[in-house]
Parts: structure tokens; C-alpha cells; sequence
């Protein structure tokens, strides 16, 4: 028997290459994917083989990362409750694809994954497996296991794993569109969470940054002025911004399981990002295409929080979301410091704004005739329907 394991190095996953392999007597094949997150793959993959696996696959999936999901997290202003750029979210798909991309070629339908029965992660990753792996045999360790974190180290000590010396006591995910931090004592709502739990947000750069962001058909493809790749650009956004210690997000989140949880985000070129594309949304479009693109931002973001990446639903939805932004091309100016970012201007050739239409100095003027009928038409539903209620 062959399993093949999604491998993040972590404990988990580390430890469940062991187990894999005393419980089914299995050949246990490890896959990393790299989606953005700072990983010596090369001690990853030594890792992997002391732990006992026969086979290491290292795969480079940034580019693909940026291009199928973190555009599209763009372009359908994707927040979760508001506020989570679905970091986390947008990676699982992926990194079980290339995982089972490595199943065929290893001639095995035994998809291993390090997600416990609590998360929202094996629900990513169950249905991303089956999506494309119809009679994928689905294994998950940490969901059979009775093992607390303490047995897991004590597992991996008697059984000589070397496990990664975690630099934190908190369950972190880190990719190239974000950093979640959960767990240890801020699994209480209430507590503070410490300075030392945040990585990519620490001030170290005093008064504003100001940037200025181009976008071609809602992607950013320029900022101040320079062309860069969309993973050079979330990248240098998230190094610069964080500098300035903007891109926190607290939240209490409900998860698809069933129940809240405490969870805090570093996100600055998400929400950079997303709030420079959504500004340059509302100039371009007409009040009802504003309106209705809210509707189909919100369908998505839900549907890919909850794991239903394979929805079909979700591509229609992204459809429609690219046809809407073939006229979200143009720049927006922000200013960020530590509280916050604004927005300090826009620019784009599909604006409809007029500054002759809209100026009170010059320009077109409705006449008073015009103004009066269009607002006796405009009430006369609401007036008409008071008046036979109310009298
Ligand atoms: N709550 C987030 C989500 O469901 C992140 C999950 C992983 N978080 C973590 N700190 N390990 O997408």
C-alpha cells in the first residue's frame, strides 16, 4: 500500500508520516507545496525522509497560487465576515490538487492530509481530493489518532522523528496571501493578543506610507509607478506595509463546523489590495452594477471559506465577476500608517464621473421644472402608498 500525504512540516504531518506507515504498513510519499510560505523546503524535505517517508515532492505552485486564486480573492473583494481575505482558504484547493496530481503518477488512490476533525481544513481538503480524485481513499490521521500535541511530541521522541522546533507556541498557516495565528491562550476571545504573535505586522517604520496602485481589468499590475508580477507585488506589498504595522485583523469567526473560533490574521496586501480594487470598482461601475457585484463577491466568498471550491456555482460566479471588471483598469492612491489606510484619490478612463455634471460652480444644471418632475415621479410610489395607509 502507497499513501501519498499532503506535507507541511509541521508536527502534525510530521508525526503522521510515522504513523502512516506502523499503522497501514505503508510506503508513506510526502508532498510540500509551496504556495508563499517561508519554508527551508530543503530541511523539509530531509525531515520527511528521517521521519520515514520514501519518497519527497517539492512543488513550486506560487505562481499558480497567485493566478488561479489570489486574482480572483481580488477581483471578487473576497472577505470573509468582512474581514478575512480567506488566506488559508484559497491555498487548501491547491495544495490538494498537486497532492493528488502526485497520487496518479504514483499509482495509488490513498490521499493522506494533516487536518483535524474540528477545522474548516478537511473540509478544503476532503472535497478538493474527491473533486479530483473521485474514488480517492481519504486518510486523516490527526481525525483518527486520540492524541493531544503533548502525545505527539512524546510520540516523535520515542520514535526518533526530529520535529520542527516551532517558533511559536501558536497554530500558524502562512502563505503568500496571508499568516493565521490561532490557539494557546488566545483561543480566549477576551485575551489580548500578544505583540510577539504577530510576524509580518511589527512596526518598524514611523509616519505614512503612500502608494499609488494600477489596475488592468481588476488585477494590480503597477505600484508606484513599477510593472511587477502578481506574486512580486502581494509580496513587496506585504513586506513594505507590514513595515508600517498595518494589516492586523481580529476575529471571532464562524467556522463551517458548527461552532466560533478566535482567529487573528497578517494580511496587509490583502486588504491594501481589496480596498483599492473595490474603490476602483464603485468609479467605474453603474449604482445597479455596484450593487449586484456585493451579491456575487459575498456568494463566492462563502462558498470558498466553506470549502465548496468545486462548486460550480464558484466559476460562474467568478465569470461574471471578470466580465464586470474588463473596465476596472486605473490607479488608486492610498496612504498607510499603523491605524489604518485611506484612500487619497482614483483615477480611470472608464470613469463616468463628470466633474461638469457634478460641480455646483459650473456646468449642466437641472432647470427647476426638470428637477420638480423627476422628484414627483421619483416619490410617487412611496407618497401614494402612505397616503391609502395613513390617510
Ligand atoms: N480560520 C482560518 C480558515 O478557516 C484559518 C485556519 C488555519 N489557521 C491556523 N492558524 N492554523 O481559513
Amino acid at each position: 500500500m502507497k499513501i501519498v500525504l499532503a506535507y507541511s512540516g509541521g508536527l502534525d504531518t510530521t508525526v503522521a508520516i510515522r504513523w502512516l506507515k506502523e499503522t497501514f504498513n505503508a510506503d508513506v510519499v510526502t508532498v510540500s507545496v509551496d504556495v508563499g510560505q517561508s519554508d527551508d523546503f530543503k530541511k523539509l524535505e530531509e525531515r520527511a525522509y528521517l521521519a520515514g517517508a520514501v519518497k519527497h515532492y517539492t512543488i513550486d505552485a506560487k505562481e499558480e497560487f497567485a493566478k488561479r486564486f489570489i486574482a480572483y480573492d481580488i477581483i471578487m473583494n473576497g472577505l470573509y465576515e468582512d474581514v478575512y481575505p480567506l488566506s488559508t482558504a484559497l491555498a487548501r484547493p491547491l495544495i490538494a490538487e498537486k497532492t493528488v496530481e502526485v497520487a496518479k503518477k504514483e499509482e495509488t488512490e490513498y490521499v493522506a492530509h494533516g487536518s483535524t476533525s474540528k477545522g474548516n481544513d478537511q473540509v478544503r481538503f476532503d472535497l478538493a481530493i474527491k473533486a479530483m480524485m473521485p474514488n480517492a481513499k481519504i486518510i486523516a490521521p490527526a481525525r483518527i489518532w486520540k492524541m493531544t500535541r503533548e502525545d505527539e511530541v512524546k510520540y516523535a521522541r520515542e520514535s526518533g522523528i526530529p520535529i520542527k522546533v516551532e517558533s511559536t507556541k501558536y497554530s500558524i498557516d502562512e502563505n503568500l496571501w496571508g499568516r493565521s495565528i490561532e490557539g494557546d491562550e488566545i483561543a480566549d476571545p477576551s485575551v489580548e493578543v500578544p505583540e510577539e504573535a504577530f510576524e509580518w505586522t511589527r512596526r518598524v517604520k514611523q509616519g505614512k506610507l503612500r502608494l499609488s496602485i494600477e489596475f488592468d481589468r481588476g488585477i494590480p499590475i503597477r505600484v508606484n509607478g513599477e510593472k511587477m508580477s502578481l506574486v512580486d507585488l502581494v509580496k513587496f506589498l506585504n513586506s513594505e506595509v507590514g513595515k508600517y504595522g498595518f494589516g492586523r485583523v481580529e476575529h471571532l469567526e464562524n467556522r463551517v463546523v458548527g461552532f466560533k473560533s478566535r482567529e487573528n490574521y497578517e494580511v496587509p496586501a490583502a486588504l491594501v489590495l481589496i480596498s483599492a480594487h473595490k474603490d476602483l470598482e464603485k468609479t467605474v461601475y453603474t449604482p445597479l452594477e455596484l450593487r449586484f457585484k456585493k451579491v456575487a463577491d459575498a456568494q463566492w466568498t462563502d462558498l470558498v471559506y466553506q470549502g465548496l471550491w468545486y462548486e460550480p456555482l464558484r466559476e460562474t460566479l467568478q465569470l461574471v465577476g471578470e466580465q464586470m471588471n474588463k473596465w476596472v483598469s486605473g490607479e488608486v492612491k492610498v496612504e498607510i500608517d499603523g491605524n489604518g489606510m485611506r484612500i487619497l484619490g482614483r483615477d480611470s478612463k472608464y470613469s463616468p464621473y463628470s466633474d461638469k455634471i457634478a460641480s455646483y460652480n459650473k456646468g449642466w444644471y437641472p432647470t427647476d421644472e426638470m428637477a420638480r418632475g423627476f422628484i414627483e415621479i421619483w416619490g410617487l410610489h412611496s407618497l401614494l402608498t402612505r397616503q391609502v395607509r395613513y390617510g
